[in-house]
C-alpha cells in the first residue's frame, strides 16, 4: 500500500475506528488531553487529524459555550461519521464545532483564529513530525498551547507482557509504508514530535498513563524567535 492510501484506509474503516475511538477508557484519555491543553474559555481549539471527532465533546466543554472547535482530517469517511454525530448534538456547541477536510500538517485555517491545538494518535503517521509540530507552534503563536497524545510500548514491568499485542495492533492499523517495523517507526516519530514540542514550549507538562502505553505532552509555545 502506498502512503497516499491512508485517507482511503481511514475512510474504509471509519465506523470500526469510531468504535475503537469511543471504547471504554478512551474517554478518560480525551478528558486528560482537554485538561492538559487548558484552552481559554471562549477560545478556538484546533484538533489535528481529528478522525471521527472523539475529542470534540471534551474540547467543546473546555472552551465553553462561546468557544469554537475545529477538527481537521484528510479522510472523507471519518469526517462523515464526525459530522453525522455533530448533527445529533444539542446547541450551543453543535453550532460552534466544524469539521474540515485537509492536511493536518498544513491546516486550512486562519492563524489569527486558533488559540490552542492538539493532535491525538496522529504524529506517528507523519513523515516529518517535528516539522509539523513547529508549524502548529507558529499557528497558535507565542503563548498559545499545544498538546500531543500518543501510544507506544510500555516499560512498566507488570504491563510489558502486553507489548506484543500492541505491536500486532499497530501493524494492523498502519496503512501504507510497507517497509520496516511499524511499531519502531511509530515510536521514532512519536519521540521526535514530543521532543520538538518540549523544545518549543515552556511550562511543559509530560505525563504517562494507561500503564505506560500513553504519553501526553503539552505546553505553552515560546516566541518562535527563541526556538
Ligand atoms: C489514529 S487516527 C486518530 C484520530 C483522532 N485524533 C482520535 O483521537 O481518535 C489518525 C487520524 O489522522 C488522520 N490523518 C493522518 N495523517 C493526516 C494528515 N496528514 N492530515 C490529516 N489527517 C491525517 C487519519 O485520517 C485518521 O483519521
Amino acid at each position: 500500500m502506498s502512503p497516499v492510501d491512508a485517507p482511503a484506509f481511514y475512510t474504509a474503516f471509519a465506523r470500526l475506528y469510531d468504535r475503537l475511538a469511543r471504547a471504554p477508557g478512551v474517554g478518560r484519555v480525551r478528558r486528560r488531553v482537554a485538561r492538559t491543553l487548558a484552552p481559554p474559555p471562549g477560545g478556538t481549539v484546533l484538533d489535528l487529524g481529528c478522525g471521527t471527532g472523539g475529542n470534540a465533546a471534551p474540547l467543546c466543554r473546555a472552551v465553553g459555550p462561546t468557544g469554537r472547535y475545529v477538527g481537521v482530517d484528510f479522510a472523507a469517511g471519518v469526517l462523515r461519521v464526525a459530522r453525522r454525530r455533530l448533527r445529533r448534538r444539542q446547541p450551543p456547541w453543535r453550532d460552534r464545532a466544524t469539521f474540515l477536510r485537509g492536511d493536518a500538517t498544513r491546516p486550512p485555517v486562519d492563524a489569527e483564529r486558533v488559540d490552542v491545538a492538539c493532535a491525538t494518535f496522529l504524529v506517528g503517521m507523519l513523515r516529518e513530525p517535528a516539522a509539523a509540530v513547529r508549524r502548529w507552534g507558529r499557528l497558535v503563536g507565542a503563548g498559545g498551547r499545544l498538546a500531543l497524545a500518543n501510544l507506544e510500548r510500555t516499560t512498566a514491568p507488570l504491563a510489558r507482557p502486553l507489548n506484543p499485542l500492541f505491536r500486532v495492533a499497530v501493524r494492523a492499523g498502519a496503512p501504507g509504508e510497507a517497509d520496516g517495523s511499524p511499531v519502531e517507526r511509530l515510536e521514532r516519530r512519536v519521540a521526535a514530535a514530543h521532543a520538538e514540542l518540549d523544545r518549543i514550549t515552556t511550562a511543559t507538562v509530560r505525563t504517562r498513563g494507561a500503564v505506560g502505553f500513553l504519553r501526553v505532552t503539552a505546553g505553552s509555545v515560546r516566541p518562535p524567535s527563541a526556538w
